[in-house]
């Protein structure tokens, strides 16, 4: 007989009770019952598979899913108790199982360890959220899409340095984070190719005696294929660590353009109107409507790397195989997983009800001699001045615009003279931000026409 306090899964070589400091350091029930439903199908597709390769009977797999399903939907309409005594959610499950349909709930772990069990709901957890990333990037990048499109044509101006620098148009900044938004999606797809082989039938670390079909159970829960090496299988948190990574790329792409937006919606900008919908309102002062969204997107971004960093910390000296130092690895993950979904959404959201304000915007991609390099440039078009000559003279005639509070295209032809003899009339069709960008029309450049081919090349894409 066992000690009644001892653990009833290994009991057999316990005397006593764990301490409750060392239950409570040791329990993962607290988080890992988010893997409830990914416990349950892998468990399902391995008493299947179990049954199917003669290890138990059809009737024990007939009560074992049958059993499993009443647990799922306990658990799904929030009567299930959890307890902290059973550690995590593999053994809440299954002691539960034994309390429904009795004996044959043991014969269920046959063949499998704790250790393949939680590598495969892991996995099939973080494969659940590289899909709803991926969902939420196309709905992102299709309301990005929608704002080029309507704003192929509104110049801007483009910096560097957050200094004026060339104008630009809205539909090509929007398109510029459609790129980015673009490799995050590549990225979460190969890395949910890559992580797409089941651990489960490594069981402990060396793999089984019993003649279990991994190619089964692969099957059924969706995988490619079985991981090839039981050893690497229980040990590997690659497919997390690529999910943080790739989350924590996208979240500062995100970040940058929260950053934009949060500069943009200021008084001094006046670029864009947030909505309402997503802007919070200062309780002291009644003017004020606050980018609060995109704030918090732009903090989301250091908990999420905050969590990447965490997970290879833990995981960096670790031996083989399994540690329960890798426990620590769900955690981390879940709340990267909401905070990157939350901060797709937030940002699919303010996209598609922003207003760009094209009378501001105009106004800005004129002030600052955004046109410099176009004057530069039509002397070493039609000039043939060398291009460091025409910069030399350029530099000139913006100091004295400069001087005068005055803009390029508000010199005179003699001011330029003054500067460079050679220069004629024509200068003047080249000066005007909607000539400089229309002029942009290298493959990828602010031209609004490349930016239509593009808008048309994504729209193909998204279907
Ligand atoms: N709760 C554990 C975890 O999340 C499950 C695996 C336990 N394995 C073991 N050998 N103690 O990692």
């Amino acid at each position: 007989m066992t000690d009644k306090t001892s653990n009833q899964m290994w009991g057999g070589r316990f005397a006593a009770g764990p301490n409750a400091i060392m239950e409570a350091i040791n329990a993962s029930i607290g988080f890992d019952q988010r893997m409830a439903a990914q416990d349950i199908a892998g468990s399902r597709a391995h008493a299947a598979m179990l049954a199917a390769t003669g290890v138990i009977t059809d009737n024990d797999a007939e009560a074992i899913r049958e059993g499993l399903l009443t647990v799922l939907s306990e658990i799904e309409s929030g009567s299930f108790q959890f307890s902290t005594a059973l550690e995590d959610i593999h053994m809440n499950v299954e002691a539960r199982l034994k309390e429904i349909i009795g004996e044959p709930a043991g014969r269920l772990h046959t063949g499998r360890s704790r250790n393949d069990q939680v590598a495969t709901d892991f996995k099939l957890w973080v494969r659940d959220q590289f899909d709803a990333a991926e969902k939420g990037l196309l709905a992102l990048i299709k309301a990005l899409v929608d704002q080029a499109e309507a704003g192929a044509d509104w110049v801007m101006p483009g910096f560097t340095h957050l200094q004026t620098a060339q104008p630009v148009t809205w539909g090509h900044h929007m398109m510029a984070y459609v790129e980015m938004f673009g490799r995050d999606l590549s990225r979460v797809r190969d890395a949910r190719k890559r992580m797409n082989e089941s651990p489960l039938g490594s069981a402990a670390l060396a793999g089984t005696s019993f003649p279990i079909d991994r190619e089964m159970t692969a099957k059924a829960l969706g995988f490619d294929r079985p991981t090839a090496n039981s050893l690497d299988a229980v040990s590997d948190r690659d497919f997390a660590l690529e999910f943080l990574s790739v989350a924590s790329i996208c979240a500062m792409h995100l970040s940058r353009f929260a950053e934009e937006l949060v500069i943009w919606s200021s008084a001094q900008f006046r670029f864009v109107t947030l909505s309402d919908r997503f802007s919070t309102g200062s309780s002291i002062m009644p003017q004020k409507k606050n980018p609060d969204a995109a704030e918090l997107i732009r903090a989301k971004v250091g908990r999420i790397f905050g969590a990447n960093t965490a997970l290879m910390m833990v995981m960096k000296g670790l031996p083989l195989a399994y540690s329960k130092d890798m426990q620590e690895d769900k955690e981390q993950v879940f709340d990267a997983a909401d905070n990157w979904m939350l901060a797709l959404a937030a940002m699919e959201g303010m996209v598609k009800d922003m207003t760009g304000n094209r009378e501001s915007l105009a106004a800005a991609a004129g002030s600052g001699f955004s046109t410099a390099t176009d004057l530069a440039d039509w002397m070493v078009r039609v000039l043939k001045v060398p291009f460091r000559d025409a910069h030399h003279v350029t530099g000139a005639l913006v100091a004295m615009a400069e001087g005068r509070g005055v803009d390029l295209p508000d010199l005179s032809l003699e001011d330029m003279k003054s500067v460079h003899e050679g220069i004629t009339e024509d200068i003047f069709t080249v000066l005007g931000v909607e000539k400089s960008v229309n002029s942009r029309m290298s493959y990828g450049g602010t031209a609004p026409a490349q930016v239509r081919a593009q808008v048309a090349r994504w729209k193909e894409i998204l279907g």
